[in-house]
């Protein structure tokens, strides 16, 4: 390995022999639809955490107070297709939540990540729970699920209540301009930053991390098919998503955390809490959707002693 560049020679053919002997490493792998960026950091005896980023389209950057978490297993980022330093093709087609699961096997088998600690928030929840329940998740030790949901259907009514209890009736006025066609005024968009502002990140001045979060979310392909135009008006692939009923079929030990005013509103967690059979919820105050964000020591402390 000594005067070999890393990035180079983890891409390509040998990358996960390669990743397994480096504590640091980063590279791509083929998954279908395209290549998808990962990064390693950190070794030690845990199992490896594996962190799926939200969106979809975030990217794994406001994911990134996590990495506190390296110095007792490796902690695994990578970014999903459509957004980052992956591949982001532009046609609808390839934006299915089939293919998230299948690139998600693609990345395990690539890093050869046979035991691990599974992270999800907000759709990585989402796919960390079909994941588990399509596949039975093999391997999995441990689950986080952050900022999550079951059930599509469920988060919006949440959403739905959170926007009619906006000041200034901000939650009429945004649906009228929804209703208009308004949505790239710039009336609208400042509505959608009040929401933003009390729901999803509440930190001010906003750290970096949640800048490039929006930036990857603004031109990212999958969370334009998948989402929607925004947080709350979900109009792509995953709006009809439902897994309540199969929640019960995960029986490894579950660990939820939500913000107080999380825009996935507490129902979603408790429902999830209630039907993952001896899985615990934690309720961050004054926090909302990115609490990685918001309390990252806090929070980093919290999944440390679950996943430990
Ligand atoms: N867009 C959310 C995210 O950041 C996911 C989500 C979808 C939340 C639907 C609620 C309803 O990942």
């Amino acid at each position: 390995m000594r005067g070999v560049d890393r990035r180079t020679m983890m891409t390509g053919v040998g990358a996960a022999a390669a990743a397994s002997l480096a504590a640091g490493a980063e590279g791509f792998v083929q998954v279908p639809g395209g290549r998808v960026w990962w990064r390693r950091t950190g070794s030690g005896r845990g199992a490896p955490l594996l962190l799926l980023h939200g969106g979809p389209g975030a990217g794994h950057d406001y994911l990134l107070p996590l990495k506190v978490l390296a110095d007792e297993r490796p902690v695994i980022f990578y970014d999903q297709l459509g957004c980052g330093r992956s591949d982001a093709p532009q046609e609808a087609g390839v934006y299915t939540i089939e293919r998230a699961v299948q690139e998600l096997i693609a990345v395990r088998k690539a890093l050869g990540l046979e035991r691990i600690c599974l992270f999800g928030n907000s759709w990585g929840a989402m796919l960390a729970i079909e994941y588990m329940v399509t596949t039975g998740g093999p391997g999995v030790q441990k689950l986080v699920l952050s900022g999550a949901l079951a059930s599509t259907p469920q988060a919006v009514a949440g959403m739905n209540r959170l926007l009619d209890a906006l000041p200034d009736g901000a939650g009429a006025r945004i649906r009228a301009l929804d209703a208009a066609g308004k949505g790239a005024t710039a009336e609208y968009q400042e509505l959608v930053q009040l929401f933003y502002d009390r729901h999803l990140c509440r930190r001010k001045p906003p750290p970096a991390e949640y800048i490039r979060t929006g930036e990857n979310l603004a031109k990212s392909p999958a969370y334009k098919w998948m989402n929607g135009p925004n947080e709350f008006t979900i109009t792509g692939v995953i709006k009809d998503w439902e897994r309540r009923r199969d929640l019960r079929r995960i029986k490894v030990p579950t660990f939820i955390t939500t913000g107080q005013y999380d825009e996935v509103t507490l129902d979603c967690h408790q429902t999830i809490q209630e039907e993952i059979r001896g899985s615990d919820l934690t309720i961050f105050g004054d926090c909302s959707h990115l609490t990685m964000l918001e309390k990252p020591a806090e929070y980093a402390r919290a999944v440390r002693e679950f996943i430990r």
